[in-house]
């Protein structure tokens, strides 16, 4: 019988789980391939600490001892950082190896440029656990996109921030008491703004964006607003109306623009987020033929993101011929609407004698904190005028639970 030779590089939360989950399954790996998979080396930065790998595995801190190894089929990347991660990725495709990646950043940066050169060199690339980790939602697109068009992505992609707002509204806290707990359950780095400031999200959004619809926005023109100006006070006036904040990453084509947006919303009970709670993910596909999917699942960790790499290492061996990955099928653009509808928002900042006719004053739900309907270009002018404004768009059919809009405003 073939074996399938395997280099893994980095061996911390995902390699080590990658590595783990190749011997204890190592069964149905082989069922799956008709091949046995080995481990011939794991490639680390520090020599000197203790690690549990087989002794006839190579472990080196030079991955051009990997690449000289007789035999090598596919190389999984578990690093961090953008190099020397795609310099190493690079290398790998030319000598013929399919390549499996978790890594975010580097992904979203280079995997176009990884994509053409292992389409070159007719090899496969996996990116599956670079997105909600242990949800099958790269797979389940390209699955969609064989005959349906996807209109719309939308999801709660880091479990960091989505526990944060969890926490912030459960337990009463503030963003930075919520914050050191999550970094104390290791859910959070020392330096959190990856995270707390949609960096991760966002990188994860443009990769959807290209297997959905071929190609990215313009990733300036994505509006990226992280968590930090969600105050509890903030989370407590939503509550009072039966609203919960989300951290919502969404990509959608409207006329020939894709337009992405990763931003705090806020959402109703009747919203599958609603239910997305602590570090789980969730990713919502709306297509044109199924109507709306919702996957919802561990977005991280090490046997979640395991999962989804071994799902990969599956993909990758059985996909020897090219085809794969960015080529998107149909998608659909939804029309774009001339008029820019009034939505409902939460805002804070704003001055209560403020008055234009184009904004609908509805409630003050706690101090200084109101809901008002507006179009996002009205708002948007007011918030150039008075920069001390927050808001946030209220997703869904909000109902204000007020008599009429006159008595408020009389109110006011
Ligand atoms: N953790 C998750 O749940 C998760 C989920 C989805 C995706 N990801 C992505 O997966 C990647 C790995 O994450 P992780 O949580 O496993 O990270 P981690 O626990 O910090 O482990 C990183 C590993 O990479 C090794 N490494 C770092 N720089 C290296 C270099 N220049 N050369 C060789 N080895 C190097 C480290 O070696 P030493 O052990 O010698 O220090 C360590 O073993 C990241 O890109 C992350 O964004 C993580």
């Amino acid at each position: 019988m073939t074996v399938v030779k395997v280099a893994i590089l980095g061996f911390g939360t995902v390699g080590e789980g990658v590595y783990r989950t190749i011997q204890s399954h190592a069964e149905e790996l082989e069922s799956a391939l008709g091949k046995k998979v080995e481990v011939a080396a794991v490639l680390i930065k520090n020599k000197q600490r203790e690690r549990n790998i087989h002794k006839e595995v190579l472990v080196t801190t030079d991955f051009e001892e990997i690449l000289r190894l007789p035999k090598l089929d596919i190389v999984i990347e578990a690093i961090v950082n953008r190099e020397p991660t795609f310099t190493i990725l690079q290398k790998a495709i030319e000598r013929g190896c399919h390549i499996i990646t978790a890594n975010k950043e580097m992904f979203a940066h280079h995997g176009k440029q990884l994509i053409e050169l292992a389409e070159q060199n007719n090899v496969s690339v996996g990116f599956e656990a670079t997105v909600a980790g242990g949800i099958p939602v790269i797979q389940t697109l390209r699955q969609l996109l064989k005959v349906n068009r996807v209109q719309q992505i939308q999801g709660i992609l880091n479990g960091t921030s989505n526990f944060i707002l969890t926490e912030m509204r459960d337990k009463k806290w503030s963003f930075a008491e919520a914050l050191l707990q999550a970094q104390k359950n290791g859910y959070a780095e020392a330096d959190p703004t990856n995270d707390v400031e949609g960096f991760d999200a966002f990188y994860k959004t443009m990769i959807l964006s290209r297997i959905a619809f071929g190609e990215e926005p313009n990733w300036q023109e994505v509006e990226r607003e992280g968590i930090t100006s969600i105050t509890s006070e903030l989370i407590g006036a939503a509550e009072k109306l039966g609203l919960r904040f989300k951290h919502l990453a969404s990509i959608s084509k409207e006329g020939s623009q894709i337009k992405g947006t990763v931003k705090p919303v806020l959402v109703g009970n009747e919203n599958p987020f609603y239910h997305v709670e602590g570090v789980e993910n969730a990713v919502s596909l709306h297509s044109d033929i199924v109507g709306r999917i919702t996957l919802q699942g561990p977005g991280a960790g090490m046997f979640p993101t395991a999962s989804a790499v071994i799902e990969d290492l599956v993909y990758v061996s059985q996909n020897d011929a090219i085809k794969r990955s960015f080529k998107s099928t149909a998608s659909a653009a939804v029309e774009q609407s001339k008029v820019q509808p009034k939505e409902f928002w939460l805002v804070t900042g704003l001055a209560k004698t403020y008055s234009n006719p184009s904004i609908t004053w509805i409630d003050e739900v706690s101090k200084g904190v109101f809901v008002i309907k507006a179009s996002k270009k009205d708002l948007e002018k007011l918030v150039k005028q008075q920069e001390t404004i927050f808001y946030f768009s209220i997703l869904g059919e909000y109902e204000p639970a007020i008599a009429s809009t006159e008595e408020k405003v009389s109110a006011l």
